[in-house]
């Protein structure tokens, strides 16, 4: 009789964990399977991440597990503490440095740009999947964008550009400042609309750390045969280069050993800011100055290879580069995105 009894109350029980199993197990699937299929980056929603309490280490890497892209958006007030502990870390390892700059006009296409998540999306969404440690730099990015955009590895750091100073010249000389006072191994300077990795740089430079410091783009053509580039060596230099076959390259895509690019960007900052003071956007003709006729490259040799870098204007969408400079004629409308722990270029759209 009793043992009918204890057999009947623990059928009971087993009932209920079962129902209360089944439960659990909808919510689990809902919560993980139909609420957290990967979205597109830029429709992200904010996730709560009250209910974390492990160490920054953690913190770092539970952001950045698989599929996980949405839920980096916010980090709520209590973990300020975690952040500025993130912060110190920082200053050390590699780091990819980045700008935008919202308060004053484009000075290449002569527009605003707003403070838009596309502009950087997949910039944004590369760096995040090679966990890159990135740090942007912004002159008036509203806090509710840094909030949802910052993450434990990338940063927004704000800074006043001087009245005198295109932006585009005057992230070379901030960049500098920056990196003086910490002790980063590689640096990666990038323009964050149109520049995106395939693989992690600074492991390709590691790969390639014997023969090479200097890691630089080409641009298209040569002093002379880029009629661009004519104009601006005119306009900033006030000399003829039609004449010049040395070979042009871009500053919108470079890295390699951080004292090598601090002496880079030394030359840069005194050629935009006495040289060429007031001359305008000069930082292409300062970059391609100091590459040629500086002293950075006596002992700093540029890594020649030729699958670090897309071929200007070309391949964006090709995977055997590891990092893309993205001025391809039809790329507008094409987004890198995560999809099962891989990376694609897809039509923005899907
Ligand atoms: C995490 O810490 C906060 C504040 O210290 C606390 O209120 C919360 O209950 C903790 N959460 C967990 C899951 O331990
Ligand atoms: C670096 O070299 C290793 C070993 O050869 C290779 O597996 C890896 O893919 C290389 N990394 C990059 C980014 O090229
Ligand atoms: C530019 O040079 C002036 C004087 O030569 C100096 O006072 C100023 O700090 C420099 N500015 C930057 C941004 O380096």
């Amino acid at each position: 009789m009793f043992n009918i009894r204890k057999n009947a109350f623990t059928a009971k029980i087993c009932t209920g964990v079962t129902v209360v199993y089944v439960f659990i197990t909808m919510i689990y699937f809902y919560k993980f399977t139909l609420n957290t299929a990967p979205k597109r980056s830029n429709d992200v929603q904010h996730k709560d991440t009250s209910d974390y309490n492990g160490t920054d280490a953690e913190f770092v890497r539970m952001y950045h597990s698989k599929h996980q892209l949405y839920k980096k958006n916010l980090i709520p007030n209590h973990m300020t503490q975690q952040r500025l502990l993130i912060n110190e870390i920082t200053n050390d390892g590699d780091v990819v440095l980045a700008s935008f700059f919202v308060s004053q006009k484009d000075p290449q296409r002569n527009v605003f740009i707003r403070p838009n998540f596309n502009y950087i999306k997949n910039f944004y969404t590369t760096v995040f999947y090679h966990k890159l440690k990135t740090v942007i730099m912004h002159d008036a990015l509203p806090e509710s964008f840094i909030r949802k955009y910052e993450t434990p590895l990338i940063k927004f750091m704000k800074t006043d550009v001087p009245v005198d100073f295109t932006v585009n010249d005057f992230r070379f000389i901030h960049y500098r400042k920056f990196l003086q006072s910490k002790r980063y191994k590689y640096v990666f300077l990038a323009d964050i609309s149109d520049v995106y990795f395939w693989r992690n740089p600074f492991e390709y430079m590691r790969n390639n750390s014997k023969s090479s410091k200097l890691f630089l783009s080409k641009d298209e053509g040569t002093f002379g045969s880029n009629g661009w580039m004519v104009n601006k060596m005119m306009q900033c230099y006030e000399e003829d280069v039609s004449q010049q076959n040395t070979l042009l390259r871009n500053d919108g895509a470079w890295g390699g050993e951080t004292k090598a690019i601090i002496c880079l960007l030394g030359c840069i900052s005194r050629q935009l800011n006495i040289t060429l003071k007031q001359k305008g956007n000069c930082n292409m003709a300062a970059f391609n100055w100091c590459v040629n006729r500086g002293s950075c490259l006596i002992n700093n040799p540029i890594y020649t290879g030729d699958t670090l870098f897309n071929p200007f204007r070309h391949n964006c969408d090709s995977a055997k580069y590891a990092i893309i400079h993205d001025k391809c004629k039809n790329s507008h409308n094409k987004c890198m995105v995560i999809e099962h722990d891989k990376l694609f270029r897809r039509s923005c759209n899907r």
